[in-house]
């Protein structure tokens, strides 16, 4: 049931907020799920956190880093699970080991449970699907609340990921005392207006959808963020070369002038994800030199951000303001968008890209 929609993906971007705010409620509600998360996980207790997972759940592992190391301090290592697998990683007792996968059947990520399972100190899962092989076979498994995901391209399912190991961060920084109350207040509040800020996001879809147009005509597309956003360039390009077919990279902006920059002409656009905080002037300045380059530039931000460092961008995409580590959230709402419009404008099979399986549970 697409509930009026034209693609499963559609509906599936549209129910962010709920999802969201449910999943939120649970884990950072003070109820049920939050206890759950505070008896199942002692932070304190290991001395750094392993991350495994496939595709676009990798992608949200990627972000959680940001936040764990910045709100907990502590280390936390990211791979995808057929690389983990078979590299005889080392993991000890004071190794908290993470899968996150909607399905909970990615073949790639339950070997690299399996694997985990009795060397990390303990084995915890985030998944979608409860009665799934991850979730059976770790320590604890903690629902994402996402729904049934239909639509081959993951999307409220990833953001769900992040709001749930966005409530993990948070209890890590509390069970470590690398937060102060205040600052648990502060972050818990910000978490929370990510539904809202999600729906603002959704509201902007006119301006996703003109760009697209757009970026239908072109063959090479480059995503370039920085910080938290920089995974999400990645998610950019993984969704929009998986439905619309056209080739895109995702790029940490930094490492633009060690390659990639070498590619930059008019026939290759570059969407910039580039909220005004504290890292904006030197994604403006990454930004600049595609611009000399005679790049055309598609810039994702907000009303400072545009008003500051617009000028020349090809095209503009104006999101809500938001304060605080978890913007990047939001950001997935154009980045799904993005995806899904130009492969609707370029005529794809949107819910069943060609090639692509929901689950992918052979190596
Ligand atoms: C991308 C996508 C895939 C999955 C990946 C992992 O849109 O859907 O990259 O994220 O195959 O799947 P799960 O999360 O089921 O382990």
């Amino acid at each position: 049931d697409k509930a009026g929609h034209r693609h499963y993906m559609s509906k599936e971007i549209a129910e962010q907020p709920d999802v969201l705010a449910n999943a939120l409620e649970y884990y950072a509600g003070d109820n049920e799920g939050g206890q759950m998360l505070e008896a199942g996980v002692d932070f304190s207790a290991f001395d750094r956190v392993v991350m495994v997972a496939c595709g676009t759940a990798s992608l949200a592992c990627l972000v959680s880093k940001y936040w764990v190391e910045q709100i907990a301090q502590m280390p936390v290592d990211v791979d995808i699970a057929s690389e983990f697998r078979y590299r005889e990683a080392p993991l000890d007792a004071r190794t908290l080991a993470v899968f996150v996968s909607q399905s909970g059947e990615t073949a790639d990520t339950l070997a690299a449970l399996r694997y985990a399972t009795g060397k990390a100190g303990k084995v915890v899962s985030v998944v979608n699907a409860l009665e799934s092989s991850i979730a059976r076979e770790s320590d604890l498994a903690l629902p994402i609340l996402a729904g049934p995901e239909i639509g081959v391209a993951s999307t409220k399912a990833f953001t769900c990921q992040l709001a749930v190991l966005a409530s993990l961060a948070l209890q890590a920084g509390r069970q470590r005392g690398t937060i102060d109350p205040a600052q648990q207040r502060l972050l818990t509040d910000q978490l929370r207006q990510v539904p809202g800020q999600v729906a603002q996001a959704l509201a902007i879809a006119p301006q996703i959808k003109a760009v697209s147009a757009q970026l239908a005509r072109y063959d090479h597309v480059l995503f370039l963020g920085r910080g938290a956003l920089y995974p999400l360039a990645l998610e950019g390009a993984l969704k929009l070369k998986e439905i619309s077919y056209i080739h895109a990279e995702g790029y940490a902006s930094g490492e633009l002038k060690h390659g990639p920059i070498a590619l930059i002409d008019e026939e290759m656009p570059v969407v910039v994800l580039a909220p005004h905080d504290g890292m904006f002037d030197k994604t403006v300045s990454n930004m600049q030199e595609v611009m000399a380059r005679g790049g055309k530039i598609v810039m994702i931000s907000d009303g400072p951000g545009l008003k500051d460092g617009g000028d020349g961008a090809w095209q503009k995409v104006e999101m809500p303001t938001i304060d605080g580590p978890f913007a990047a959230i939001a950001y997935a709402v154009p980045v799904q968008e993005l995806a899904y419009f130009t492969a609707v404008e370029k005529g794809t099979d949107v819910d069943q890209p060609r090639n692509l399986a929901k689950s992918v549970t052979v190596e």
